[in-house]
């Protein structure tokens, strides 16, 4: 398994910083409840929430679709202990990709009569999303190729890294 770099920390922490500005902004403060999806998205929440400069509570909600590189249905047994009637709810994803994770996600909670439900990824694949639902903040958009590294996985290695890599499995 090879690694070939596609993201340095530079360029991450620029677009976090740009992003907790924006929403920061975008909420004029009104309180928000960041919902961070697990396990991925683990170091993207803890250094974004720290660009948003707002009253928050902090959330926690664990979803896998992946196994390996292949795409799997999701796990539809979430269970939601936590808040969601009249919050304003910020996803926080490390990567929209089909899209199927977030789209579950805020239909699951749409239930729940939140105020205002927004979503914020750090990468985005264009080409592989399949749903209409607006991505409201995005740190980049990538290929449709396999990423590791700050929180990415495969089948649970290289979270740790500091920055972002494109796995070659040949
Ligand atoms: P989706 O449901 O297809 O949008 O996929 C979303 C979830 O799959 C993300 O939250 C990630 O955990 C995982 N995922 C999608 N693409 C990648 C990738 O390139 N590398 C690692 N994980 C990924
Ligand atoms: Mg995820």
């Amino acid at each position: 398994m090879q690694l070939k770099k596609l993201i340095d920390k530079k360029a991450i922490n620029n677009n976090i910083k740009q992003m907790g500005a924006d929403i920061t902004k975008y909420y004029q403060n009104n309180p928000i409840t960041v919902v961070s999806i697990l396990k991925g998205s683990l170091l993207f929440t803890s250094d974004l929430i720290r660009e948003i400069d707002i009253e928050m509570n902090i959330e926690f909600l664990k979803i896998a679709s992946y196994k390996g590189t292949k795409r799997k249905s999701i796990k539809s047994d979430i269970s939601i202990d936590f808040n969601i009637k009249g919050k304003n709810i910020l996803i926080v994803e490390d990567i929209v990709d089909s899209g199927n994770t977030v789209n579950y996600i805020v239909n699951e909670f749409r239930k729940y009569n939140p105020n205002s439900i927004k979503i914020a990824t750090l990468l985005f694949k264009p080409s592989s999303y399949n749903f209409n639902m607006k991505i409201d903040w995005i740190g980049f958009n990538i290929k449709d190729d396999f990423v590791v590294g700050y929180g990415l996985d495969y089948n649970e290695l290289y979270r740790n890294k500091k920055c972002i890599y494109k796995l070659n499995d040949e």
